[in-house]
Protein backbone atom coordinates (compact mmCIF):
# COMPACT_ATOMS: atom_id res chain seq x y z
CA UNK A 1 0.00 0.00 0.00
CA UNK A 2 1.08 3.82 -0.81
CA UNK A 3 2.68 5.17 1.98
CA UNK A 4 0.13 8.52 3.26
CA UNK A 5 2.64 9.54 5.94
CA UNK A 6 4.87 13.33 5.38
CA UNK A 7 7.44 13.46 7.79
CA UNK A 8 7.70 16.93 8.55
CA UNK A 9 11.04 16.97 9.53
CA UNK A 10 11.58 20.60 10.67
CA UNK A 11 15.18 19.76 11.78
CA UNK A 12 18.07 22.47 12.20
CA UNK A 13 20.87 19.96 12.35
CA UNK A 14 21.66 18.92 8.47
CA UNK A 15 23.20 15.07 10.08
CA UNK A 16 19.94 14.43 12.41
CA UNK A 17 17.46 15.40 9.35
CA UNK A 18 20.19 13.20 6.74
CA UNK A 19 20.15 10.54 9.82
CA UNK A 20 16.30 10.23 10.07
CA UNK A 21 15.28 10.57 6.74
CA UNK A 22 17.53 7.63 6.12
CA UNK A 23 16.17 5.76 9.02
CA UNK A 24 12.33 6.67 8.24
CA UNK A 25 12.35 6.68 4.52
CA UNK A 26 10.50 3.36 3.82
CA UNK A 27 7.95 3.83 6.17
CA UNK A 28 6.80 7.36 4.23
CA UNK A 29 5.08 9.05 1.25
CA UNK A 30 7.90 12.16 1.60
CA UNK A 31 9.66 14.69 4.09
CA UNK A 32 8.51 17.83 4.41
CA UNK A 33 11.03 20.58 4.85
CA UNK A 34 10.25 24.88 5.97
CA UNK A 35 12.02 27.60 6.33
CA UNK A 36 14.04 26.65 10.18
CA UNK A 37 15.75 23.87 7.80
CA UNK A 38 16.37 25.49 4.65
CA UNK A 39 17.59 28.68 6.62
CA UNK A 40 19.90 26.52 8.97
CA UNK A 41 21.18 24.37 6.75
CA UNK A 42 21.27 26.21 3.01
CA UNK A 43 19.26 25.68 0.55
CA UNK A 44 21.00 22.56 -0.99
CA UNK A 45 19.66 20.70 1.66
CA UNK A 46 16.89 19.65 -0.90
CA UNK A 47 19.16 17.81 -3.13
CA UNK A 48 20.48 16.14 -0.30
CA UNK A 49 17.68 15.14 1.11
CA UNK A 50 16.28 14.54 -2.17
CA UNK A 51 18.65 11.37 -2.99
CA UNK A 52 16.81 9.12 -0.05
CA UNK A 53 13.36 10.19 -0.28
CA UNK A 54 10.46 12.77 -2.21
CA UNK A 55 10.88 16.27 -0.54
CA UNK A 56 8.20 18.72 -0.03
CA UNK A 57 9.52 22.04 0.41
CA UNK A 58 6.75 24.65 2.73
CA UNK A 59 7.35 27.47 2.00
CA UNK A 60 4.76 29.13 1.51
CA UNK A 61 5.50 31.47 -0.94
CA UNK A 62 3.30 34.23 -1.65
CA UNK A 63 4.61 37.00 -3.80
CA UNK A 64 4.23 38.48 -6.97
CA UNK A 65 4.31 35.95 -10.19
CA UNK A 66 7.83 37.75 -10.97
CA UNK A 67 9.14 36.49 -7.54
CA UNK A 68 7.77 33.47 -7.28
CA UNK A 69 9.23 32.84 -10.66
CA UNK A 70 12.39 33.16 -9.24
CA UNK A 71 12.30 31.35 -6.25
CA UNK A 72 10.69 27.89 -8.46
CA UNK A 73 13.52 28.57 -10.76
CA UNK A 74 16.11 28.48 -7.29
CA UNK A 75 14.02 25.67 -5.90
CA UNK A 76 13.73 23.48 -8.63
CA UNK A 77 17.44 22.96 -9.64
CA UNK A 78 17.62 20.87 -6.43
CA UNK A 79 15.33 17.84 -7.46
CA UNK A 80 12.10 18.60 -4.76
CA UNK A 81 8.98 16.25 -5.58
CA UNK A 82 6.75 19.37 -4.63
CA UNK A 83 6.53 22.95 -3.54
CA UNK A 84 3.66 24.75 -1.00
CA UNK A 85 2.68 27.99 -1.67
CA UNK A 86 -0.27 30.55 -0.51
CA UNK A 87 -3.11 30.96 -2.66
CA UNK A 88 -4.61 33.99 -1.20
CA UNK A 89 -2.67 36.25 -3.17
CA UNK A 90 -3.93 35.16 -6.65
CA UNK A 91 -3.64 32.68 -9.07
CA UNK A 92 -1.52 35.10 -11.36
CA UNK A 93 1.61 34.28 -8.73
CA UNK A 94 0.25 30.03 -8.96
CA UNK A 95 0.23 30.38 -11.91
CA UNK A 96 3.98 31.64 -12.44
CA UNK A 97 5.13 29.27 -10.31
CA UNK A 98 3.42 26.45 -12.38
CA UNK A 99 5.00 28.00 -15.46
CA UNK A 100 8.66 27.79 -14.13
CA UNK A 101 8.18 24.55 -12.13
CA UNK A 102 9.24 22.04 -14.28
CA UNK A 103 8.53 18.35 -13.22
CA UNK A 104 8.04 20.31 -9.78
CA UNK A 105 4.44 19.86 -8.07
CA UNK A 106 2.89 22.86 -6.40
CA UNK A 107 0.27 22.13 -3.64
CA UNK A 108 -1.58 25.05 -2.60
CA UNK A 109 -2.94 25.87 0.75
CA UNK A 110 -6.59 26.32 1.04
CA UNK A 111 -6.95 26.63 4.69
CA UNK A 112 -4.51 26.65 7.94
CA UNK A 113 -4.22 24.63 10.94
CA UNK A 114 -3.80 27.34 13.45
CA UNK A 115 -6.65 29.00 15.15
CA UNK A 116 -6.02 32.36 13.75
CA UNK A 117 -6.74 30.82 10.03
CA UNK A 118 -10.20 30.73 10.84
CA UNK A 119 -10.88 34.84 10.81
CA UNK A 120 -8.64 35.53 7.65
CA UNK A 121 -8.12 32.58 5.78
CA UNK A 122 -10.58 29.58 6.35
CA UNK A 123 -13.78 31.47 5.22
CA UNK A 124 -12.51 32.09 1.62
CA UNK A 125 -11.46 28.10 1.62
CA UNK A 126 -14.21 27.56 -0.97
CA UNK A 127 -13.11 30.51 -3.33
CA UNK A 128 -9.40 29.47 -3.07
CA UNK A 129 -10.63 26.03 -3.75
CA UNK A 130 -12.60 26.30 -6.42
CA UNK A 131 -9.35 28.44 -7.94
CA UNK A 132 -6.86 26.44 -7.74
CA UNK A 133 -8.52 23.45 -9.47
CA UNK A 134 -8.78 26.32 -12.33
CA UNK A 135 -5.19 26.39 -12.86
CA UNK A 136 -4.64 22.51 -11.91
CA UNK A 137 -2.11 21.81 -9.18
CA UNK A 138 -1.28 18.86 -8.14
CA UNK A 139 -2.39 19.38 -4.50
CA UNK A 140 -3.56 21.55 -1.78
CA UNK A 141 -3.22 21.62 1.84
CA UNK A 142 -5.94 21.75 4.12
CA UNK A 143 -6.17 21.27 8.26
CA UNK A 144 -5.90 17.70 9.60
CA UNK A 145 -7.09 18.94 12.76
CA UNK A 146 -10.65 20.31 11.81
CA UNK A 147 -12.71 17.26 10.24
CA UNK A 148 -15.68 19.48 9.46
CA UNK A 149 -13.69 21.52 7.10
CA UNK A 150 -11.78 19.31 5.60
CA UNK A 151 -14.32 17.20 4.84
CA UNK A 152 -16.48 20.37 3.27
CA UNK A 153 -13.07 20.50 0.98
CA UNK A 154 -12.55 17.08 0.41
CA UNK A 155 -16.31 16.97 -1.04
CA UNK A 156 -15.39 19.87 -3.69
CA UNK A 157 -11.65 18.85 -4.02
CA UNK A 158 -12.02 17.10 -7.61
CA UNK A 159 -8.76 15.42 -8.56
CA UNK A 160 -6.45 17.12 -6.45
CA UNK A 161 -4.38 15.46 -3.46
CA UNK A 162 -4.89 16.91 -0.52
CA UNK A 163 -2.07 16.84 2.45
CA UNK A 164 -2.92 17.50 6.10
CA UNK A 165 -1.35 19.03 8.66
CA UNK A 166 -2.64 19.26 12.02
CA UNK A 167 -1.59 15.85 13.17
CA UNK A 168 -0.47 15.01 16.40
CA UNK A 169 1.11 18.43 18.28
CA UNK A 170 -1.75 20.11 16.87
CA UNK A 171 -4.58 17.80 17.99
CA UNK A 172 -5.38 15.63 14.63
CA UNK A 173 -5.26 11.99 14.33
CA UNK A 174 -3.91 10.55 11.38
CA UNK A 175 -6.64 7.90 10.76
CA UNK A 176 -9.57 10.51 11.17
CA UNK A 177 -7.76 13.44 9.11
CA UNK A 178 -8.09 10.42 6.51
CA UNK A 179 -11.15 9.09 6.82
CA UNK A 180 -12.45 12.78 6.85
CA UNK A 181 -10.69 13.17 3.38
CA UNK A 182 -6.83 13.58 3.99
CA UNK A 183 -4.98 11.68 1.50
CA UNK A 184 -1.59 12.13 2.83
CA UNK A 185 -1.07 13.43 6.90
CA UNK A 186 1.83 15.91 7.54
CA UNK A 187 3.11 14.91 11.15
CA UNK A 188 5.96 16.72 12.35
CA UNK A 189 7.13 17.60 16.39
CA UNK A 190 5.58 13.87 16.93
CA UNK A 191 7.60 12.20 14.69
CA UNK A 192 10.86 13.95 15.42
CA UNK A 193 10.51 14.47 19.17
CA UNK A 194 9.39 10.37 19.54
CA UNK A 195 12.15 8.31 21.33
CA UNK A 196 11.80 5.49 18.65
CA UNK A 197 10.67 8.29 15.57
CA UNK A 198 10.83 5.11 12.61
CA UNK A 199 8.42 2.65 15.34
CA UNK A 200 5.99 5.69 15.77
CA UNK A 201 5.68 5.93 12.41
CA UNK A 202 5.13 1.81 11.82
CA UNK A 203 2.48 2.38 14.33
CA UNK A 204 0.38 4.62 12.37
CA UNK A 205 0.89 3.06 8.99
CA UNK A 206 -0.72 -0.02 10.79
CA UNK A 207 -3.65 2.09 12.03
CA UNK A 208 -3.92 3.40 8.60
CA UNK A 209 -3.89 -0.37 6.87
CA UNK A 210 -6.85 -1.50 9.20
CA UNK A 211 -8.87 1.48 7.69
CA UNK A 212 -7.64 0.74 4.34
CA UNK A 213 -8.96 -2.83 4.48
P1 LIG B 1 3.76 19.74 13.52
O1 LIG B 1 4.97 19.71 14.36
O2 LIG B 1 2.70 20.69 14.00
O3 LIG B 1 4.32 20.30 12.12
O4 LIG B 1 3.20 18.38 13.21
C1 LIG B 1 3.52 20.68 11.05
C2 LIG B 1 4.35 21.22 9.93
O5 LIG B 1 3.46 21.65 8.91
C3 LIG B 1 3.42 23.07 8.91
N1 LIG B 1 2.02 23.41 9.05
C4 LIG B 1 1.28 23.85 8.07
N2 LIG B 1 1.58 24.05 6.82
N3 LIG B 1 -0.66 24.73 6.43
C5 LIG B 1 0.60 24.51 6.00
O6 LIG B 1 0.86 24.71 4.80
C6 LIG B 1 -1.02 24.52 7.69
O7 LIG B 1 -2.16 24.68 8.07
C7 LIG B 1 0.01 24.05 8.56
N4 LIG B 1 -0.02 23.73 9.83
C8 LIG B 1 1.27 23.33 10.11
C9 LIG B 1 4.22 23.58 10.06
O8 LIG B 1 4.87 24.78 9.73
C10 LIG B 1 5.19 22.43 10.27
O9 LIG B 1 6.27 22.51 9.35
Amino acid sequence: MEKKVVASLDLTDRENLLNLTKKIKNEIFAVKINWPTILSCGVDVISDLSQYARVICDLKIADIPNTNRMIMEIIRERGPFAVIAHSFQGMDSIKALMDASESVKVIGVVSMSNQGASRYLNPLHDRILNDLKEVSVYGIIAPGNDYELLGEIAKNKDGLKIFSPGIGAQGGSPVSALVNGADYVIIGRSIYNSTEPVNYVRTINEEIEKISN
